[in-house]
């Protein structure tokens, strides 16, 4: 038996049936260097999903492997009750990079855990248990973050400790605003959120959370300036605004450091994650000192902002910075949106190729119709594993393959990686899927 089938039955075994795993073989990644990973019996293969967007400065970056390693050296752990200096710093770096004036931060170790810690913060401040959420969004596994979550693929319950209204999201392709251009759309989606005020809530919401791009979702970009439009009437009541910048943080966009930059909005808190530790287990919430500090009692985070995740951080975001991958982003974005969108350009089986930065989604739909395929993305998504490279999956009804490698990815790199992709979608159609 091979270490993958070997490995995988033990999986199954002991593991939740729901914890999912991507292909007909399940793969083990041992190793990596830069944007390219190999696995348990030897195969390398491109890295075209990061670790679902998290490795963002690459595998084996010795500035980041030095940093973690000296300070597992000196000390792993002490919890938040100690002084932390490489918590203390990363939140420093943080607020002065978030945009918001004076802001506070605090550290948790997921995504999940600060979309909860962001929730409950906006609940106290405004003393209310009602938020605003959008339509096909996920933010995580938690009540909570499953409560704000409107994706039944991802929806184990519908138990929630918040009373949620949902919006429409800002889908070009499909979906009530699908066919409007740019302003008519911000206008449409202002237009709904008075009217969900007005007819489910009890008009004093305390929250709005929106991913800038929805990413399970299937990368779907709205227009700039959807976000301004929508806090234009938030304003009025005194909602407040949550950007979950999960994915679209550190520069992943390419245009700008946060996803609400494009938007014109003034967000009271940023949720954080992912890519902040290049894998390193970090989350948090930046924020106006005012919303942060509106949690009565005590808390803690026993991990939160550990110094062994702290470092890495602190490690990760220089890099980001010292070597302009947000820059690199743009331009090899760009150029990977070209190459795909011109590959498939007469493709039956590909409706669209959207995304920004190295946020890219290809929609795969039944031949020749909008109808969506899950099946024939399936397909892709193992015949590019078979051709070397390894791409993510989403949407709401499962056909959107993504693709978001390490922001490091050269442009050489992700042209290699595009043609191995490009040719899976060229194998499938050509089998007729
Ligand atoms: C936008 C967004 N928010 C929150 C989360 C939850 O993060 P985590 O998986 O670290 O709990 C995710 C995870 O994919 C996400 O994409």
């Amino acid at each position: 038996m091979s270490a993958h089938k070997e490995l995988a039955e033990r999986h199954r075994r002991v593991l939740p049936s729901w914890l999912a795993l991507y292909y007909d073989e399940p793969i083990e990644l041992v190793s990596g260097k830069g944007c390219f990973v190999t696995d348990a019996e030897g195969h390398e293969y491109i890295d075209f999903f990061g670790g679902i967007l998290t490795t963002s400065i690459g595998y084996g970056v010795e500035e980041f492997v030095e940093a973690v390693r000296a300070q597992a050296g000196r000390m792993v752990h002490t919890s938040t009750l100690y002084l932390i200096r490489p918590m203390v710093e990363l939140a420093e770096r943080i607020a002065g990079l978030s945009g918001i004036a004076d802001a506070k931060v605090f550290f948790v170790n997921s995504g999940t855990e600060a979309i909860d810690a962001a929730l409950m913060m906006c609940c106290a401040a405004r003393k209310s248990n009602q938020v605003l959420a959008l339509r096909n969004s996920y933010h995580g596994r938690s009540f909570a973050a499953v409560g704000v979550t409107g994706n039944r693929a991802w929806s184990p319950s519908s138990f929630a400790p918040l009373s949620v209204s949902w919006l429409h999201h800002g889908d070009r392709l499909r979906g009530i605003f699908a066919g409007l251009d740019d302003k008519e759309m911000c206008r449409a989606a202002a237009a709904d959120l008075r009217e969900v005020l007005a007819t489910t809530t009890a008009g004093d919401v305390a929250c709005l959370i929106a991913e800038p791009i929805q990413g399970v979702g299937g990368f779907v970009v709205p227009p700039d300036g959807f976000f301004g439009a929508l806090q234009e009437v938030l304003a009025e009541y005194g909602i407040l605004y949550v950007s979950d910048e999960v994915q679209t943080g550190w520069g992943r966009t390419g245009e700008h450091f946060w996803g609400y930059q494009a938007h014109g909005v003034r967000p009271d808190l940023l949720v954080l994650a992912k890519g902040l530790g290049n894998g390193l287990a970090i989350g948090g919430v930046v924020g106006r000192a005012t919303v942060v500090d509106a949690l009565g009692p005590n808390s803690i985070s026993t991990f939160g902002g550990n110094p062994l995740a702290a470092s890495g951080a602190l490690a990760t975001l220089d890099y980001i910075l010292e070597h302009e991958l947000q820059a690199n982003a743009l331009a090899v974005g760009k150029q990977l949106h070209r190459r795909l969108a011109q590959a498939t350009a007469s493709s039956k089986i590909v409706a669209e190729v959207r995304g920004k930065g190295l946020m890219l989604g290809l929609e795969l739909v039944e031949a020749g119709t909008l109808t969506p395929a899950p099946q024939i993305a399936n397909r892709v998504l193992q015949a590019a594993k078979e051709r070397g490279v390894l791409v993510g999956k989403g949407g709401l009804y499962g056909n959107v393959l993504r693709i978001s490698p390490p922001m490091s990815v050269s442009g050489e790199v992700a042209d290699q990686g595009a043609s191995h992709l490009i040719e899976a979608v060229e194998a499938v159609e050509r089998a007729g899927h």
